[in-house]
C-alpha cells in the first residue's frame, strides 16, 4: 500500500476515508483534520485557554500534542484515582504524562505557549480511592467506574473554573462516541441522546464549556498518531473496564466495519445530523438547577450535589480542602 501523497510506503491504510498514507504525511494528516473539527464544530479559538484532561492513554496524550504543534494555549489535567488494579495503574498513567510533557517541553516544537500540568490527587485531596470510595457507598453496585465518572467530572469542572480555563477537552475518539450511541440507542434514552455531542455549551453558571476535537478519529488512528510521533502512552485500559458493556459494543462496531468499511463514522454523523435537525428536541425540558450547598456546582437536587454527598460518610471535611485546588 503506498502512500496517496507521495508514494512511498503507507504505514496506515483509512478504508473508510479510502486513504493510505506514509508516517510523514500522516503526522501532518491528522493536525489537519482536527484544525478543520475545531473550526466547523466552533470548538475554540487560538486566544482562549484550554485545559486538556489527560488520562496518559494514546488519546488524550496525542490530543494535546497536536493542539500544542497547531500554537493552542493548551494546559493538561491529571486526575489521580488510586487505581492499582496489579499493574500500578493510576502511578503508570501519571508517569506517562509527566514524561509527555517533559518530551514536549525539550523539543521545542511548540510555537509560542509553555504548557504545565495540573495534577489532581483523589485520595490526597479527599481522603479516599476511587475503589474505596466505591466500596463504601451503594453506586456502582460494586463498580468503581460510576463513582469514577462521576468524580472525574466534578474535578474537570473544578479544575476548569478556578483555573479561568474557557474550554474542557477530552480525548474521546470515535469508537469512543459510537459505543455510547450505541447503548443509548438500544435503550432509546433520548434524554442522554440529546445530550451526546462533540461540544457541549457551558449553558449552566459554573459548568465548563466540554469539546472534543478528536471525536471523528478512529481508535486505530490515535494509537498510530502517538506511535508514529513517539509519544509513550499507558496500554493497559482501566482494570475496571474489563467485561464492561462499551467494549463488548465497540467489539461488535468493528465487525461490522470490517464488513462495512465507514459504516462507524456514518452511524455518529447521521446521528449528530438528525440531533441537529431536533430528532430529540422534545426531551429538552428545562431542568432548575441550583447552586449546591457545599461546592458551588450546579445541580439539580436540593442542597448537596450528588459530588459532595459521595463523601457525607466521611469524617474528614475533603470537599473544603479540595478548595485549594
Ligand atoms: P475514558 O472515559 O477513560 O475513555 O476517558 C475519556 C477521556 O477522559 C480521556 O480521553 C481523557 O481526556 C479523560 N480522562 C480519563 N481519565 C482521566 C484521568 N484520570 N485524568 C484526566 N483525564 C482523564
Ligand atoms: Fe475510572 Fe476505570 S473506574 S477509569
Ligand atoms: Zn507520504
Ligand atoms: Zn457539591
Amino acid at each position: 500500500m503506498k502512500c496517496r501523497k507521495c508514494g512511498h510506503e503507507a504505514v496506515i491504510n483509512m478504508r473508510q476515508h479510502k486513504l493510505a498514507l506514509c508516517g510523514e504525511h500522516f503526522l501532518e494528516w491528522v493536525p489537519e483534520q482536527t484544525q478543520r473539527f475545531i473550526e466547523k464544530y466552533g470548538m475554540f479559538t487560538p486566544d482562549e485557554r484550554i485545559l486538556v484532561a489527560v488520562s496518559g492513554g494514546k488519546d488524550s496524550l496525542s490530543l494535546w500534542d497536536v493542539l500544542l504543534r497547531l500554537g493552542y494555549k493548551a494546559d493538561g489535567m491529571y486526575i489521580g484515582l488510586g487505581i492499582d488494579g496489579g499493574v500500578d495503574y493510576s502511578s503508570q498513567s501519571h508517569e506517562m504524562c509527566e514524561k509527555f510533557l517533559a518530551n514536549i517541553k525539550s523539543q521545542n516544537c511548540i510555537p509560542t505557549w509553555q504548557p504545565t500540568l495540573h495534577v489532581v490527587d483523589v485520595a490526597q485531596l479527599y481522603g479516599e480511592t476511587i475503589p474505596d470510595v466505591a466500596a463504601r457507598t451503594t453506586r456502582g453496585r460494586g463498580k468503581p467506574c460510576s463513582v469514577c465518572g462521576l468524580v472525574k467530572r466534578h474535578v474537570m469542572n473544578r479544575v476548569a473554573r478556578d483555573g479561568g480555563y474557557g474550554v474542557l477537552v477530552t480525548g474521546h475518539n470515535l469508537d469512543d462516541e459510537v459505543a455510547v450511541l450505541l447503548g443509548n440507542t438500544l435503550t432509546w434514552n433520548a434524554g442522554y441522546l440529546l445530550r451526546q455531542a462533540p461540544v457541549l455549551p457551558a449553558d449552566k453558571p459554573g459548568l465548563a464549556r466540554k469539546v472534543k476535537p478528536f471525536f471523528r478519529f478512529y481508535e486505530r488512528e490515535t494509537a498510530a498518531y502517538a506511535l508514529v510521533r513517539g509519544i509513550e502512552y499507558i496500554y493497559d485500559e482501566c482494570p475496571f473496564a474489563e467485561g464492561s458493556t462499551s467494549i463488548a459494543h465497540k467489539e461488535i462496531l468493528n465487525q461490522m466495519e470490517k464488513d462495512s468499511p465507514g459504516v462507524k463514522l456514518r452511524f455518529y454523523l447521521d446521528f449528530l445530523r438528525a440531533r441537529e435537525q431536533g430528532l430529540f428536541a422534545q426531551q429538552a425540558a428545562h431542568v432548575e438547577l441550583s447552586a449546591c450547598d457545599k461546592c458551588g456546582q450546579p445541580t439539580s437536587a436540593p442542597g448537596l450535589c450528588a459530588f459532595c454527598r459521595l463523601w457525607e460518610g466521611k469524617k474528614t471535611d475533603g470537599v473544603g480542602q479540595a478548595s485549594q485546588v
